[in-house]
């Protein structure tokens, strides 16, 4: 039960291997990057908890040696001032520009390390070890790194891919129901930005991988994987195409500042409303049927997902509010709002031809409960 996706990008291109136990094979599959059998590992305590021994025991197994940084877990450590903890520990620790660092959590680590190592000797290379069914699924695969500022999230950055990606599917088991949910999110975005026949197969199965079948949890990450390789080798640093992996984030992002980035509502989450919240616009302006955005509310229903704003615990701001926290989001281009909107289910397209009476319209109905 073993799947590998190949990111064909040239002198930059690596491999995603997906399924269960590949922790315990790390040491075999990392060994031919490394000029000496030396890593530099870097995670958080949460995850370390979990899965480093697991990571560790393999990569001794072939007699790789490793350093461990463990970071607190949460949000708060993708800043500016672990980015410089990292960076100096790696320098302490005579990473050279030939050594490889290794990744080991969700997209905090991920992108963190990610960025730490774009800039440490002007690049050295890493293995993302994603933990989470996003990291997995979205934030490990790609090369954007980068870290929040006091401005915003993922303000700065660099594209810096990795060199192999090892999600093992094992360690999705780890995960809190809300948090696989929460990934699950960005799964459903795939079928719904770009293969309807992938947004049906969830519908008949993501129940199932919910509780626990392994074959379509591995099966599920694969195509999703699958799809953002090919999207991100067409269009790498994001020109055009690239944008439509942002389905639903306008939304989400304006969600995510109104709840103070909060456990009220987790990324995931606010991507699987602002999904809804993205058909339910394109099919205000004509583009779709009413019954897309229907059909993706009782799919995020079916799957016990937090589906419309009432579903947010707390208090939320105004339509008018709301729409100016869109204003802050980086995809912002000469003032206009960008927006992913749908022709249909699989059928999404990127735009800033939207007018912003029809997204306050939206907001107001979405806040209403309607
Ligand atoms: N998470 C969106 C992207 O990688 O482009």
């Amino acid at each position: 039960m073993r799947e590998t996706v190949h990111v064909p990008l040239g002198a930059r291109a690596y491999d995603v291997l997906i399924g269960p136990g590949l922790m315990a094979e790390a040491g075999a599959l990392i060994q031919p990057l490394l000029p000496r059998l030396r890593v530099a590992i870097v995670t958080e305590t949460r995850v370390a908890a979990l899965h480093l021994d697991a990571l560790r025991s393999g990569l001794s197994a072939v007699g790789i040696d490793s350093v461990v940084l463990e970071l607190p877990p949460g949000e708060a450590t993708k800043g500016w001032a672990h980015l410089e903890q990292v960076t100096e520990w790696l320098l302490d620790q005579k990473i050279e520009r030939r050594d490889v660092v290794v990744a080991l959590g969700g997209g905090v680590i991920g992108d963190l390390v990610g960025f730490a190592c774009a800039i440490l000797r002007r690049g050295v290379r890493f293995v993302q070890v994603p933990t989470s069914l996003l990291a997995q699924v979205d934030s490990s695969v790609g090369g954007k790194t980068g870290i929040n500022t006091s401005q915003g999230k993922n303000l700065a950055g660099a594209f810096h891919q990795p060199s192999l990606v090892l999600a093992d599917t094992d360690a999705l088991s780890t995960l809190a129901p809300r948090d696989f949910l929460a990934g699950y999110g960005e799964v459903m975005k795939y079928g719904l930005l770009g293969d309807s026949a992938f947004f049906e197969w969830l519908e008949e199965h993501a129940p199932a991988m919910a509780a626990g079948d392994m074959g379509l949890r591995v099966a599920a990450v694969r195509r999703s994987v699958e799809m953002k390789a090919e999207i991100v080798t067409r269009d790498e640093t994001e020109q055009g195409e690239r944008a439509l992996l942002n389905l639903g984030h306008t939304f989400c992002h304006a969600l995510e500042a109104a709840t103070g980035y909060s456990d009220r509502l987790l990324h995931g989450e606010g991507v699987a409303i602002g999904c809804g919240l993205a058909y339910e616009l394109s099919a205000r302006l004509g583009l779709c049927s009413q019954e897309s955005p229907s059909r993706v509310r009782a799919h995020l229903k079916a799957m016990g997902m937090k589906t419309d704003l009432k579903d947010i615990p707390g208090d939320l701001p105004g339509a008018e509010a709301l729409l100016n926290l869109m204003g802050q989001d980086k995809k912002v281009v000469a003032g206009t709002l960008n927006f992913v909107l749908a022709r249909g289910i699989g059928d999404a397209f990127v735009t800033s031809d939207v007018p912003r009476n029809v997204v306050l319209g939206v907001l107001q109905d979405a806040l209403r409960g309607n």
